[in-house]
């Protein structure tokens, strides 16, 4: 059979999970997505009357079919919260087992905010839903992900360089995924034989991405300018990069931060 995988963070098909959902289906991989509850209900309308089937042909001709679309809170770890204990549990009965988990999702409330001026609850509030939900997503879904099994998260180089514009705590939160990259590699490779990567992606016009407006416009002519590659990163490259890592191809790779398209650290070049 082939590979299940499960996506946390689609709510439309302009992010890179939808993306990675894309490339996942095109390698032959059964699609199950975890979207936040508040866009739930417009998602899974969208998609059922085709709003999206433009943007789900595949390269052979065929349409991605999603399996199944769950309700998904990143921030509630408790039952009483309509955590991800929950979902995995659901994705439990009804499919038994995972081979693939990818963490897509980010949230900074205060990211227009300089991180001099975020609150701490702002702060707090980033590390919880972009960090801290990465844990928490692979802890409960660990036990139903086959051997072998593989997760990729999304992060950006602004956890190692200072990146104006990325605030509120954002690149404090990207510093702890890529972190806790490495000790959950280490940690669900002992206990469970999983690979765990992140992927450090150039910056795309996603909804998100719009919380910090044309701040995005000059990250990506910041790039243009200053990559060794010089043309707009696409969803699909990043697709792609998860699907490999996420694929047997990638067996011995874990704890690792894969840069996709970011600038080089020795030019000098601004916009
Ligand atoms: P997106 O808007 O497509 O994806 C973010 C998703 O997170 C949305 O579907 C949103 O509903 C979901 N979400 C937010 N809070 C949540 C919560 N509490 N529980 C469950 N879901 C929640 O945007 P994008 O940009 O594709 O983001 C995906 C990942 O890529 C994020 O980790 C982001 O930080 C990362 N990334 C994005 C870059 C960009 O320039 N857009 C650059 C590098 C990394």
């Amino acid at each position: 059979r082939g590979k299940r995988a499960f996506i946390a963070g689609i709510a439309d098909n302009n992010g890179y999970g939808w993306a990675i959902a894309k490339s996942l289906a095109a390698a032959g991989a059964e699609i199950l997505v975890g979207t936040w509850v508040p866009a739930f209900n417009i998602f899974e309308t969208n998609l059922r009357r085709g709003i999206f089937d433009e943007s789900r042909i595949l390269p052979d001709g065929s349409l991605m079919n999603i399996c199944k679309v769950y309700p998904l809170d990143a921030v509630y770890d408790t039952p009483q919260d309509v955590p991800q204990d929950e979902v995995a549990e659901s994705v439990k009965e009804d499919f038994g087992s995972i081979d693939i988990l990818v963490h897509s999702l980010a949230n900074g409330p205060e990211v227009t905010k300089p991180l001099l001026e975020t609150s701490r609850n702002g702060y707090l509030a980033a590390v919880s839903s972009s960090s801290y939900s990465f844990v928490s997503l692979l802890k409960h879904f660990a036990p139903l992900m086959n051997p072998c099994g593989a997760s990729v998260s999304l992060t950006y180089i602004a956890s190692e360089r200072c990146i104006p514009r990325y605030g509120g705590g954002m690149s404090s939160a990207k510093a702890a995924l890529e972190s806790d990259t490495k000790v959950l590699a280490f940690e669900a490779g002992r206990r469970h034989g999983i690979r765990v990567n992140t992927i450090s992606a150039g910056s795309l016009r996603s909804r998100a991405a719009k919380a910090i407006g044309a701040a995005v416009d000059e990250m990506i002519d910041y790039t243009l300018m200053n990559a060794p590659l010089q043309k707009e990163l696409s969803a699909e490259e990043v697709g792609n990069a998860a699907a490999f890592l996420a694929s047997p191809l990638a067996s011995a790779i874990t704890g690792t931060v894969l840069f996709k398209f970011v600038e080089m650290t020795t030019t000098t070049t601004t916009p």
